[in-house]
C-alpha cells in the first residue's frame, strides 16, 4: 500500500525520467551484473544468447540489443509506476516468462532494481531526495517479488 506522497513521489520521477537514456544505461550496467553471471554460471549464457557479442562489458554496453532490452525493461517499468496498486496482476504474464519459461533467478530482479534506482539517483541527484529513495526502493521491491510470483 501506497502514501499519497509515495505515488506523487514515484511519478513525479518518473514523468522527468528519459526513457532511452536511462533504460540504455540501467541495462548497460545490469549487463555487467549478467556478464559476470555468465562466467560464474555459464547455464545462463543461454538467457542471452541472441543477443550477440556480450564478451565484454564494452561489448555489453555498446550492444544494440542490449540498449533495445533496455528501452523494453524501463518501458514495463513504467507500467508498475502506472499500476501501482496492481502490480502482481500488471506483471502476471511476464512474470510467467521470466520464471517459468527463462527460469531468471529473482535475486537478479532485486539486482536490476538497485541499479535503476542508483541510475536514476545520479540523473535527478536534486529531486531524489530521501523520502524519494523510499519510494523507489519499495517500487522495485514490490516489482522484484512481482516477478518471482510464479516461483512462490
Ligand atoms: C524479456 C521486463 C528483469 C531476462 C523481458 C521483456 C520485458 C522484461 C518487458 C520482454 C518480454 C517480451 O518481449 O514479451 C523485465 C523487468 C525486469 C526484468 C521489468 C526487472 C525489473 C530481468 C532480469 C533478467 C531478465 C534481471 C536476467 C538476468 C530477460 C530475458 C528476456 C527478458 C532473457 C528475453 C529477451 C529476449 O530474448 O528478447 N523482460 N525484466 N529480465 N528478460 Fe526481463
Amino acid at each position: 500500500h501506497w502514501t499519497a506522497e509515495e505515488k506523487q513521489l514515484i511519478a513525479g520521477l518518473w514523468g522527468k525520467v528519459n526513457v532511452e537514456e536511462c533504460g540504455a544505461e540501467a541495462l548497460a550496467s545490469c549487463g555487467d551484473s549478467i556478464w559476470e553471471l555468465l562466467i560464474v554460471y555459464p547455464w545462463t549464457q543461454r538467457f542471452f544468447s541472441s543477443f550477440g557479442n556480450l564478451s565484454s562489458p564494452t561489448a555489453i554496453i555498446g550492444n544494440p540489443k542490449v540498449r533495445a532490452h533496455g528501452k523494453k525493461v524501463l518501458t514495463s517499468f513504467g507500467e508498475a509506476v502506472k499500476n501501482l496498486d496492481n502490480i502482481k496482476a500488471t506483471y502476471s504474464k511476464l512474470s510467467e516468462l521470466h520464471c517459468e519459461k527463462l527460469h531468471v533467478d529473482p535475486e537478479n530482479f532485486r539486482l536490476l532494481g538497485d541499479i535503476l534506482i542508483i541510475v536514476l539517483a545520479s540523473h535527478f541527484a536534486k529531486d531524489f531526495t530521501p523520502a524519494c529513495q523510499f519510494a523507489w526502493q519499495k517500487l522495485v521491491g514490490v516489482v522484484a517479488h512481482a516477478l518471482a510470483r510464479k516461483y512462490h
